[in-house]
This record gives C-alpha cells, structure tokens and sequence, in this order.
C-alpha cells in the first residue's frame, strides 16, 4: 500500500489527515513532520500517526510526499529532501505561488511534481482542488492523487497555465461570493427584516439554488427564468443589476484576481 508523507502540518496539513482518515486511510500508511515539537506531539496524540522527526526518514518512508510548508520554507525543505528525491516518488505540493519550475530548480533534476490549489472550504470537505502536474507523472499516479485530494472536495484537473486561474477563481472566490451574501443581508435591513432572519433567508436561497442546479442539473440561465415571470418581482430587480452591469464587474474583478495570482507567483 502507497505511503504519504505530509510535511507541515498547519490548517492546510491537518486538514489532509482529517480528509484521509475520514476516507478510511489506514493511519499506518500515514506520516507526517512538523518542525513545533509541541504541535506535532498533538498531531500525534490527537490524530494517532507517527511523526518523523527527520524529514529523511519520511522522505525515504514516503510514495507521495505533500508539501504542506509556507511558500517562504519551500526552498529550505527542498533542499534538505533532493538528494533523497527520485523518480519512484511523487511530490505534491500546495503551496501557493510555487510553481513546478521553481520546485525543479531547486532540485536540480526531474522528478515528479503535482501542484495542487485548495481552497478554503477544503476544510468542511467541499474544497475545490485545482491539479497540475509535469509530463512524467503517470496516469495511475494521478489516480492516486487524486483519490488523496478527492474527501476534500471537488478535483479538477486543469494544466499549470490556468492555475492562477484557479487561485481567482476557486481561492478567493468564497470572498466575492461572501460579499454578494453580506449584501443580500443588508438588502434585507434596508427593506425592513430583521438581522437575524435576513442572515437565514438570504443563506438558505443559496443553498437551495445551488442544491436545485445540482439535482436538476440545469444551467442556472434556465433556473433564473423559471423564477422570472413578466412584469415581476424578480425582472425588475435584475434590470437594475444589468444596468450597473453586474456581470461585468464580477467578471473584472476575478480577472483582476488571476492577475495578481500570475504577478505574486513569478
Ligand atoms: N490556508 C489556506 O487556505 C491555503 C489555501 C491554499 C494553499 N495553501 C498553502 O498551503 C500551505 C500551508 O498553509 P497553512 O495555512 O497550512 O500554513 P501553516 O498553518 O503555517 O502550516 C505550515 C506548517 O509547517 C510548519 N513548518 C515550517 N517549516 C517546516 C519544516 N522544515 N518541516 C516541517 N514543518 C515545517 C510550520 O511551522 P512554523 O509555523 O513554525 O513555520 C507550520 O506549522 C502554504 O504554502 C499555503 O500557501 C493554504
């Protein structure tokens, strides 16, 4: 059976192993580093996977090894991990803003890199997982990788050039969407309903449309007319969003947001 080697074990890292034990992953096939002693002895204890204290002796332990570190540690750990890195193992990394070619520079030969973008909501296991990985990764591998990924939330294989895509809009999306929600909200205030209560409507309609669109499998084009009647309630107030081009500025703005992701990630 595959071994995984999770290095760093932060929000990011924790949430791998919640993911993976909840999947029924044996936990002997799990091990981890953290460089907080105090942190690891309660990764440990709470979760009941062995530590490495040397990142050789996960590295050499490990098929897949996860790169769970802060972008600004990634030259320091890689460095330390090339010498033992080969063509047998599969490095997946999630740090953001690296890229494959820096990782490979680092190394200083080819070994097999997956970069994986999660979001934030890859802690209540409905994530969305962005992967891109070099030519030499084998389909089975990603099968693997994948299945890793996959109690996270959503995978979606995309090449390495649209993953400041990916970061606009999986990454930062839940914040433009949080905005439409805070919104709504003071929509709700503004017309008269209780905090409270316009917290419960405003979420509640979009939980409702999104599990709708999900059963129904339709395009939400088609959902927006089922409730669009003339002369209505609902006409009349997207006119207004088209008129202050709603879509346009949604769409500036995530274009906006893959750009800096491009800019932070050279
Ligand atoms: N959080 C998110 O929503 C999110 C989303 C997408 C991608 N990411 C990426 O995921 C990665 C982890 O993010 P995070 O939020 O989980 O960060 P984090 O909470 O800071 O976790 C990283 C952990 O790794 C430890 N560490 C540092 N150097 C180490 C080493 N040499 N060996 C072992 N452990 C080491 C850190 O310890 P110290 O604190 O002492 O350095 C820390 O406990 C980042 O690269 C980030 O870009 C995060």
């Amino acid at each position: 059976m595959e071994k995984i080697g999770i290095i760093g074990v932060g929000n990011m890292g924790e949430s791998i192993i919640k993911a993976l034990l909840k999947k029924g992953v044996k936990k002997e096939t799990i091990t981890f580093s953290e460089i907080k002693k105090e942190r690891a002895r309660a990764i440990q204890k709470g979760f009941g996977i062995k530590g490495s204290k040397k990142l050789s002796e996960l590295v050499t332990g490990a098929d897949y090894i996860i790169l769970a570190v802060k972008p600004q540690d990634s030259r320091t750990v890689l460095s330390e991990i090339a010498p033992l890195l080969d063509l047998s193992k599969i490095v997946i990394t999630i740090m953001a803003g690296v890229t494959t070619s820096n990782i490979l520079s680092v190394v200083g030969k080819p070994i097999k890199i997956v970069k994986a973008m999660p979001n934030i909501c890859v802690k209540v296991g409905e994530g969305v997982i962005g992967i891109a990985h070099n030519k030499i990764v084998k389909k089975e591998e990603i099968k693997k990788v994948k299945d890793i990924f996959e109690p996270l939330g959503k995978v979606v294989d995309v090449g390495e050039e649209l993953m400041d895509a990916v970061t606009a809009l999986g990454g930062s999306g839940p914040a433009f969407f949080l905005l439409f929600l805070e919104a709504m909200i003071d929509a709700g205030l503004k017309i008269g309903i209780p905090r409270e209560k316009a917290k419960i409507i405003s979420s509640q309609v979009i939980k409702g449309t999104l599990r709708m669109l999900e059963e129904e499998g339709i395009h939400p084009a088609v959902m927006r007319d089922m409730i669009t009647s003339p002369g209505g309630t609902t006409i009349s107030g997207i006119a207004v969003l088209e008129e202050k081009a709603f879509k346009g500025i949604v769409i500036e703005a995530i274009e906006k947001a893959s750009k800096r992701a491009k800019e932070l990630s050279l």
